[in-house]
């Protein structure tokens, strides 16, 4: 074997990063309490992280745009014994879905070595187009709607009235659904979770062949190392939704017409990206049982530069759950 693929997995630490906000976030699960639920995530994610060898910084956060407990933008990861590597943190990706106790709410991570990642600065939201590797040499996010899915499903060889398109369910994307609709494509409609949606657009396991629309910018860099190892395709132009967002955006130096690729977002081949399940099924992402002694969670780890995926049950015995629940009570 090669001596880079045996050089220290990342991507294996990481998987106990997102079980332990996993595991702490499901306790959550239906009780209408967003906040709690990701409180207990994060607090969770640091602690884990902070017995990684990594010396990391946090350049995707969610505080900001949620007010939420943060692991915030800055923020140092790790004993920092180990590579300078960028953070993306999701403690939890979908909390009203773990508030509502509907699927798709899951934990993710991604590394990136120090200044590979995308820093969206004030940018919350940014127009998405994901696709799976056969067709990510022909979609254009300037091109109709029509002839994106056209193209998309020829080089799927399927009829446009076979592909299925991701969309989160917002008053902002009426037309799009329109000509969704209109072009003859179907849809899954979701409330909340468009990492899930972009893994599901790149996945072969999933139903999903495309997604489109309007999501979070910390959402779309993270999928992105997801879909970059899988070898697909994320287009995404920044698409502010308020005028103060906008004025910031474009004072901090952003140009609204500009088009990322994968490869903008995530400009490295040594990444990680890491998530599980917390509230149920995620393109074969299970969601946390709960067995009396033990638990039980499902996540999926990825590296990026010998294209591993890997989808690892875990079985977590006792003693780690009581370290997690006193860890909670701090
Ligand atoms: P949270 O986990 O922060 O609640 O985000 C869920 C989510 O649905 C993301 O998947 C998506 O990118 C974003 O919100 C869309 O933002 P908004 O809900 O403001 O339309």
């Amino acid at each position: 074997m090669p001596q880079e693929a045996c050089k220290r997995n990342l991507g294996l630490d990481l998987v106990r990063v997102t079980e332990a906000a996993a595991l702490s976030a499901a306790r959550w699960l239906g009780r209408g309490n967003k906040e709690a639920g990701d409180g207990a995530a994060v607090d969770a994610m640091r602690w884990s992280f902070n017995a990684m060898d990594i010396d990391g910084r946090v350049v995707i956060g969610e505080g900001e745009k949620d007010e939420a407990p943060m692991l915030y933008n800055g923020e140092e990861l790790g004993t920092k014994k180990g590579p300078q590597m960028d953070v993306a943190v999701d403690p939890v990706e979908g909390t009203s879905l773990l508030a509502t106790g509907k699927p798709n709410a899951i934990s993710v991570v991604s590394l990136a070595p120090r200044g590979t990642m995308f820093n969206p600065g004030p940018a919350f939201y940014m127009e998405k187009l994901v696709v799976g590797p056969k067709a990510k040499e022909v979609i254009d996010l300037n091109a109709p709607i029509e002839t994106n899915l056209r193209n998309i499903a020829k080089a799927l060889s399927k009829d446009v009235d076979d592909l299925v398109v991701f969309v989160l369910e917002r008053p902002r994307h009426e037309k799009l659904i329109t000509e969704i609709r209109k072009a003859g494509a179907r849809i899954q409609l979701h409330s909340d979770g468009d990492v899930a949606g972009a893994i599901m657009a790149v996945s072969d396991e999933s139903t999903v062949d495309v997604m489109m629309g309007i999501g979070g910018t910390p959402e779309g860099v993270l999928a992105a190392t997801a879909i970059k190892i899988i070898g697909g395709e994320i287009l995404c132009r920044l698409a502010p939704q308020s005028q103060k967002e906008k004025d910031a955006v474009l004072q901090s130096g952003y140009n609204l017409n500009t088009i990322y690729s994968v490869n903008d977002l995530i400009r490295s081949e040594d990444i990680y990206f890491a998530a599980t399940g917390i509230s149920g099924r995620t393109s074969g992402l299970r969601g946390v049982q709960y067995t009396g002694q033990n638990a039980i969670t499902h996540s999926i780890m990825m590296k990026g530069e010998t294209g591993t995926i890997r989808y690892i049950e875990s079985h977590i015995a006792h003693g780690q759950l009581m370290k997690i629940n006193a860890m909670k009570q701090h």
